[in-house]
């Protein structure tokens, strides 16, 4: 189980810092664990990649929407809507994942300014990421972005940044909102102190304290550095809305939950080493560059360091799903979560252990999530439910209305005029939830329609999916913040 962090910082005060004050992210890197260098999440489209295995931190976006809209709107009420404005999504990856993020940013601007009969600003979308990244994969998104938003009269533009967000990576003063999901959480290098944390990746109950103190320092540092530099880059009373992986419990900083990902990964690397694969002297010089917080480190770190103030600070808990699950849907999570950890760690390891292991070590990683007896007894986190409703707006005729998926058929229902029907369902995971729905027109039903109503990906994770049958047609709206009506369907006049 992990915690997440959804941080909303606004830029309060502005210290003078020289260049010679901020650290480059690069030397940064050039430590003696020089496969940190290879940092990066798998790229491309295949079924190892970063873009097919990240639902994870699509649901961890959706989550933090509500903190993203809401300082979208201050920003823009408190710089008085401006004509310009500069947005920086730090860590956006390879895939489609950043895009979500932008939406929602446009999408925002666009009612706030609507609403207030404002003209929408020019919205200069920079997406950063390190130079490893497979920023192609990302940019062939942008189509499908662009079709999205096709409604939207906010101009945008969109361009690559590549660099560490633990150097300089904007001009000063340049930055009106900083966005970051799921970056923060890697740091800058492997901290130096870990060499009596042996056979273990990362922090576990059987560290010495050492490990601990020496990646909380790590962090600070990072964190520290990562705060100085945006508020060189951002305009005083610019936005930050920071989401990483934190932890919850405080009273022992070497707890970490039996199933952690990590603990799984140092495990299953300790099962090549039995079998002879890997040298246990290999496993001990490879350390995740990766930490998570308490609530309280963060907080004490933004105060010391002091160019920011903390408006909102949420913590979100979840699992990867696998637990209280049995036989073969643990199986499947087993091996989703191990494409998940692939995904975002498969590059680290290459560059230290090489190709070759990779398939047999995350088939290790699959059995151990499928077999780890403690995860059979702890509570599975779930998410919010998405709804689903449909409405009869027809003149004077009742609305039949039937929808199902594979493994559910919510039965024939008839709705009067004005009526709705509401439906809430709770979304897999890994987001291969579809709903087919019909909707037919009284009194003989001849006159109707079968279409997709609810089919989940990411653009579509927003709580609320309405069908509207009016005379003219089937209206569609899938967000909750004001977007209109869309007419997506004609009526069909066959018998269904
Ligand atoms: C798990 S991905 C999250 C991607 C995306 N924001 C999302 O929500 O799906 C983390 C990303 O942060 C990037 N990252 C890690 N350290 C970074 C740094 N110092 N500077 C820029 N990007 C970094 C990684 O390369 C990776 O693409």
């Amino acid at each position: 189980m992990d915690s997440r962090f959804i941080h909303s910082i606004h830029s309060s005060r502005y210290d003078y810092k020289t260049e010679n004050e901020s650290s480059s992210g690069d030397e940064e890197r050039s430590s003696k664990y020089s496969f940190v260098s290879a940092l990066c999440m798998s790229g491309g489209e295949g079924d190892n990649s970063y873009s097919t295995n990240s639902l994870l931190q699509r649901r961890a976006l959706a989550k933090a929407k509500p903190v993203l809209v809401k300082n979208i709107k201050e920003l823009m009420m408190g710089l008085s809507f401006p004509k310009y404005i500069k947005v920086a999504d730090l860590g956006c990856s390879s895939g489609q994942n950043t895009f979500f993020a932008m939406s929602e940013i446009i999408n925002t601007t666009n009612v706030l300014c609507q609403k207030w009969n404002q003209n929408p600003p020019e919205i200069d979308c920079c997406l950063n990421d390190l130079p490893n990244n497979d920023f192609n994969t990302t940019f062939k998104f942008i189509h499908s972005f662009k079709e999205k938003n096709l409604t939207c009269k906010a101009p945008y533009f969109v361009s690559g940044v590549p660099g560490s967000f633990y150097s300089r990576l904007f001009p000063r003063k340049s930055l009106h909102l900083v966005h970051s999901s799921y970056g923060l959480h890697w740091l800058s290098k492997v901290p130096e102190g870990l060499e009596k944390n042996k056979m273990s990746v990362y922090i576990t109950a059987s560290s010495p304290l050492s490990a601990y103190k020496a990646y909380l320092k790590q962090f600070q540092r990072d964190f520290t550095t990562f705060l100085k530099l945006r508020s060189e880059e951002m305009v005083s009373n610019g936005r930050m809305v920071l989401t990483f992986i934190g932890r919850n419990n405080m009273d022992n900083p070497l707890h970490r939950d039996c199933c952690h990902f990590w603990t799984l990964l140092s495990k299953s690397l300790h099962d090549l080493v039995v079998e002879g694969l890997v040298s246990a002297s290999k496993v001990d010089s490879f350390y995740m560059p990766f930490y998570d917080p308490s609530k309280e480190e963060v907080k004490e770190i933004v105060g010391i360091e002091g160019s920011f103030e903390i408006k909102d600070l949420e913590a979100h808990e979840y699992d990867l799903g696998h637990c209280n699950q049995d036989g073969s849907k643990r199986s499947k999570s087993g091996k989703n979560e191990a494409n998940y950890i692939r995904a975002v760690s498969e590059p680290l390891l290459v560059a230290h252990f090489g190709n070759a292991i990779i398939s047999r070590l995350f088939n290790k990683f699959a059995h151990h999530v499928s077999q780890h007896a403690g995860c059979r007894n702890k509570t599975t986190i779930v998410d919010e439910k998405e709804t689903l409703v449909l409405t009869n707006e027809l003149n004077n005729k009742i609305l039949a209305i039937h929808c199902k998926s594979k493994d559910d058929d919510l039965g024939d229902h008839y709705l009067a005029v004005g009526q709705s029907q509401e439906y809430k369902f709770r979304d897999n995971l890994w987001h291969t939830t579809l709903f087919w729905c019909h909707m037919g027109q009284g009194p003989d039903y001849k006159i109707q329609q079968v279409f997709e109503a609810y089919r989940s990906t990411w653009t579509k994770y927003v709580g609320y999916t309405y069908w509207i049958g009016r005379e003219d047609g089937i209206y569609f709206r899938q967000d909750p913040h004001g977007l209109p009506l869309v007419k997506r369907y004609d009526w069909n006049l066959t018998a269904y």
